[in-house]
């Protein structure tokens, strides 16, 4: 078999290595517990189970959508983002429901960038920006997110024939994984920077309704000139703890949205109807699970960083995402770190490293089980600690 080549360009999935290392604590006879991935364990709104089991006995309802899906869940994703954002939407033109923002994200490369062609991608970042850029044979030019600048990005700094030549720049506020949070000011510098050197702009949103503090997080298409120069994706995996649904859209300017929806249309058939119409009651009656989220990830965010601080381990609580991110409270590199912690004590977090270069130095932790649980694992983490020094 000849494999194409651009798979060499893929990283090889932390997770894997994660889930190795969960084997292994259970064959040693320890409980892991498992705050790596970001995949909600709280339920959808109880309408969406409901509507999804009534459309799915309902044989009308298994013909292909098509990638544009049905007009009322466009009108709905248009009108939440009315409502949410005041942001206003043309459903025919502006909106595009896509299998997961990961979908989206990963299909954007294709609309760009042909081999060769650069795009800005953060650093950390989610994998599939760097992994989808490669396998669109792209050329990353990283973006680096340091502490330093509030972990956005300091376009001072970026060389400014690099920039000419870019084609497309992913962003990602609320973050995963450093948690920060964007500013609208920043948004602004953002739109200056996109016209200036002709870059498209896709800001990745999956997280502004995880909000802490009384915080609420902007949309990238509020600031002014935004529609011009870029996209936003957003998704129901987290806003509404339906990952494994694979619900998503992607919003703003209709030219983008449409050579999407081209790219799209060779991939699939769009989204099955019953989570189209379900998604519909997700987004137009669903405020509740959203306070209900924020509430619960804010004092899951508590429980870790207040624990922690009793062993010497200072984390700045953040104000967004369901992710916390630390420095590694020891000497070790943050992979060693991970490494030790799980098998000592079964908990396991993502060493900074696997977000690439910048992550380094840091560890992310999935605010993914309930209190108890991560009571008792900041335990073990307490006690970890102490014996190290
Ligand atoms: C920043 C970010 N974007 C996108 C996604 C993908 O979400 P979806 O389930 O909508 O594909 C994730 C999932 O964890 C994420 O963390």
């Amino acid at each position: 078999m000849k494999f194409a080549k651009r798979l060499g360009g893929l990283q090889t999935s932390i997770y894997s290595q994660l889930d190795e290392l969960r084997r292994e604590i259970v064959e040693s006879g320890k409980t892991p517990i498992n705050l790596s991935i970001g995949s909600p364990d709280l339920a959808p709104p109880e309408e969406v189970r409901q509507l999804v089991a009534k459309y799915a006995l309902d044989p009308r309802c298994y013909d292909y959508t098509l990638t544009r899906g049905t007009y009322e869940f466009r009108e709905a994703c248009a009108k939440w983002y009315k409502i949410r954002f005041n942001v206003e939407l043309d459903p025919e033109t502006e909106v595009l429901p896509v299998m997961g923002s990961q979908d989206g994200i990963s299909h954007i490369f294709w609309v760009f960038i042909d081999k060769g062609d650069s795009a800005f991608i953060p650093d950390p970042s989610y994998p599939i920006y760097s992994d989808g850029l490669a396998l669109a044979e792209g050329r990353k030019i990283p973006l680096p997110l340091q502490e330093e600048n509030d972990y956005l990005p300091d376009f001072s700094a970026v060389n400014s024939n690099e920039a000419d030549k870019a084609k497309l720049m992913i962003l990602n506020y609320p973050n995963n994984p450093t948690a920060a949070v964007a500013p609208a000011s920043f948004f602004e510098e953002v739109v200056n920077f996109a016209v200036k050197h002709d870059i498209v702009i896709c800001h990745d949103a999956a997280y502004t309704e995880l909000a802490f503090d009384g915080y609420r997080p902007c949309s990238f298409l509020q600031t002014p000139g935004a529609k011009e120069v870029g996209i936003e994706f957003h998704s129901l995996s987290k806003t509404y703890n339906m990952a494994g649904a694979r619900l998503g859209f992607v919003v703003g300017n209709a030219k983008v949205i449409k050579a999407l929806e081209t790219v799209k249309s060779n991939i699939d058939y769009g989204t099955f109807r019953p989570l189209l119409n379900a998604g519909v009651a997700a987004l137009m009656h669903s405020s509740d699970t959203i306070i209900k989220n924020r509430e619960t990830y804010q004092r899951r965010r508590d429980i870790w960083v207040d624990g922690c601080s009793l062993a010497g381990w200072n984390i700045k609580k953040p104000k967004g995402s369901m992710f916390i991110w630390a420095p590694v409270p020891t000497k070790q590199d943050s992979l060693s770190f991970v490494m030790d912690l799980a098998r000592e004590t079964g908990v396991i977090l993502v060493p900074g490293s696997a977000f690439g270069e910048f992550g380094e130095g840091y560890v992310r932790v999935g605010l993914v089980r309930n209190e108890d649980i991560l009571r008792q694992a900041v335990e073990k983490v307490r006690t970890f600690l102490e014996n190290k020094d």
